[in-house]
């Protein structure tokens, strides 16, 4: 007999996950392997905030706390969004869960019933069709191709939304293609949620603080006051604050959402890291110049990946507005055929390709609903993105 769920059988496995493991595999075996699959800063956390997580264990902040968060922290999560994002929100109105997966995760379950749909633009962060499919609705994919920059437009949302709608979930910038949507842009899918008050807007601003050049971060309900009531705020100190596995993730919104996933919260995971709570106040709190400092080594890092990639004929790699991801496209290689002798007839194909043909990890477009493509973090050092882009063009050159 199976032991596992029928909701578990709708799901598959995160592939960023299952590429960073055969990248690991692969170096134990004594393989040169470069990984640019990983969706993390290659930064430390900030001292400071180092030294409030120390000073929690210190001072015995090492109890159960209320299930979704501290008061002390949900103070910090109020004055953040007024600060950068002109939204007021009370502490009754924030959650705060183990990292910002959780936290979307909470809302799914706490809102879909079987069959309901929420609309996700592709590509999409792997995540979005899972959670929504473990809570059992329906994701409903609309893709956003490289020929819009990766954004959608008002008439594919329009078009996609149905009386079964429940939620879009809206990301910028954007995990895989680092994609920023401005406020015009953004206004003009608000304009088409405003004709429908019966969906809600899951918007999740995880990379908010990691934008380049003179793009202007904005959020939906900043940009269109009039769907503060049906929107929930997402956003974390994982990526701005190098501070993945401290895993504190935090959302604003209407009271009664946010009582449905404290409830969930409540019989799960009780409450996050009671230490990674007092960490995050120090990260909102304290000192925020460094993330200007480290945008800087992004922005070069990004130009170097984009300049390398776009040499390369039959790839075409646009620059992104923020986060640390590209995603190239590879329509151009199509067909063709590498020195080992696989045929790419696939985004999975090339990326599998070039793992075991040269060492350089990346995921595959299809993870993320969006082909043909594949998707570099360029979190890592100059020299290792550099040696990477070197193989990723000789492979490519060599192919036939
Ligand atoms: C778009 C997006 N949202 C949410 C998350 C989850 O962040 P956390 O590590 O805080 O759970 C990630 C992490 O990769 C992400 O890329």
């Amino acid at each position: 007999m199976n032991p596992l769920s029928a909701t578990l059988s709708r799901v598959k496995p995160s592939p960023t996950i299952a590429v960073t493991t055969k990248a690991a595999e692969m170096r134990r075996a004594g393989h040169d392997v470069i990984g640019l699959g990983a969706g993390e800063p290659d930064f430390d956390t900030p001292e400071n905030i180092r030294a409030a997580g120390i000073r929690a264990i210190e001072e015995g902040k090492t109890r159960y706390t209320p299930p979704d968060g501290i008061p002390e922290l949900k103070e910090a999560i109020c004055a953040k969004f007024k600060r950068d994002n002109g939204l007021d929100y009370v502490p009754a109105q924030v959650s705060v869960g183990t990292g910002g997966k959780q936290i979307l995760y909470n809302a799914l379950m706490a809102t879909l019933n079987p069959g309901d749909e929420v609309i996700i633009p592709a590509p999409y962060w792997v995540s979005y069709p899972d959670m929504v499919l473990l809570a059992g609705g329906e994701p409903v994919v609309v893709p956003a191709g490289i020929e819009t920059g990766f954004k959608l437009s008002a008439e594919a949302l329009e078009a996609a939304i149905t009386p079964r709608t429940r939620w879009f979930i809206f990301n910028s910038p954007s995990n895989p293609t680092g994609a920023g949507y401005t406020w015009d842009e953004l206004k003009a899918l608000t304009d088409v949620l405003m004709r429908h008050p019966h969906v809600w807007v899951m918007t999740d601003d995880m990379y908010e603080h990691l934008a380049y050049d003179d793009f202007k971060f904005c959020t939906p309900a900043q940009v269109e006051p009039g769907l503060y009531d049906r929107t929930l705020t997402c956003n974390g100190v994982s990526k701005a604050y190098a501070m993945t596995g401290w895993r504190i993730g935090y959302a604003a919104g209407p009271e009664v959402l946010i009582g449905g996933m404290r409830k969930i919260q409540s019989q799960s995971t009780s409450n996050p890291c009671t230490i990674s709570q007092w960490a995050a106040i120090e990260a909102l709190n304290g000192p925020q110049d460094f993330i200007a400092e480290n945008n800087k080594v992004f922005v070069r890092r990004r130009d170097l990946v984009v300049e390398m990639l776009n040499a390369i004929e039959g790839v075409t790699c646009p620059v992104p507005e923020g986060a640390f991801y590209v995603y190239p496209s590879i329509a151009g290689l199509i067909g063709r055929t590498s020195e080992g002798g696989t045929r790419i007839d696939s985004d999975e194909a090339f990326a599998t390709a070039l793992l075991e043909e040269t060492g350089v990890a990346v995921v595959f477009g299809a993870a993320f609903g969006l082909s043909p493509a594949f998707r570099v973090s360029y979190a890592t050092s100059d020299a290792a993105l550099k040696e990477a882009c070197t193989r990723i063009q000789r492979f490519c050159a060599a192919m036939t």
